[in-house]
């Protein structure tokens, strides 16, 4: 079970690891898009920093914490990652609000419905070499963790392993949403930065979870 202050300690991993991929992450939209993803996703995690701990000094409702990521992405984050992030984080709040604790099966739902979400709003499935091809596989194994009767560290694992595979294979697709999907079969060779930047924010929850012993 986890509370307010792993959820606290997990986004801001999340946000250092994005800023520490920061040139990394423009460096593969370059490739394929116009080279903002890693601007785009360190502002957001700045404000973050910045703004989550004095936000939450207040709000103890995870939902609610979770639906201000949302909003910020939303505000912050601009091009079509901050929707579609923004869009994850306010739909896996939903079915947290007012939780001030969330098991396991609290997470694995959050992120099946948030990845419900992306596809929704994104109006694009797997296959399509988006940040959806990490997210899909990502739900999916940690669904089967859980039914495993495996403890949250280990669930996040298998998401993050998941999520990187799925990275690996958008590099052998070709794009056919987004702005990659204007340089059509060129596309194919390069990896999607979007979905690396879930297999980023996997890393960091496993991570997170692991030094806050959570079970
Ligand atoms: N329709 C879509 N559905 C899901 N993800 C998408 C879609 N369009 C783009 N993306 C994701 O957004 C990422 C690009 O984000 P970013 O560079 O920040 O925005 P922009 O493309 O506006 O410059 C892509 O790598 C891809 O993962
Ligand atoms: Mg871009």
């Amino acid at each position: 079970m986890t509370g307010k202050e792993f959820m606290l300690a997990a986004f801001e991993a999340i946000s250092h690891n994005i800023i520490e991929h920061e040139e990394y992450l423009n460096h593969l939209d370059n490739a394929i898009g116009d080279g903002d993803h890693g601007t785009n996703m360190a502002r957001f995690s700045h404000i973050i920093l910045k703004d989550l701990p004095e936000f939450s000094a207040d709000h103890d409702d995870l939902g609610e914490i979770m639906h201000h990521v949302g909003m910020c992405c939303i505000t912050e984050i601009g091009g079509s990652a901050g929707p579609l992030f923004g869009k994850f984080f306010l739909q896996a709040s939903l079915s947290n609000k007012n939780n001030t604790f969330m098991e396991a099966a609290n997470w694995v739902l959050a992120f099946e419905e948030g990845t419900m979400g992306v596809s929704q709003i994104g109006q694009s499935t797997e296959g399509e070499k988006t940040m959806l091809d990490a997210l899909f596989p990502a739900s999916r194994a940690m669904q089967e963790t859980l039914e495993e009767g495996k403890s949250l560290p280990e669930i996040f694992l298998a998401g993050a392993e998941a999520a990187e595979k799925g990275v690996e294979f958008t590099k052998t697709i070709q794009a056919s949403k987004g702005r990659a999907a204007y340089i059509g079969q060129r596309s194919i060779g390069h990896q999607d930065p979007g979905a690396t930047t879930v297999m980023l924010m996997l890393q960091s929850m496993h991570k997170t979870a692991v030094d806050m012993h959570v079970e």
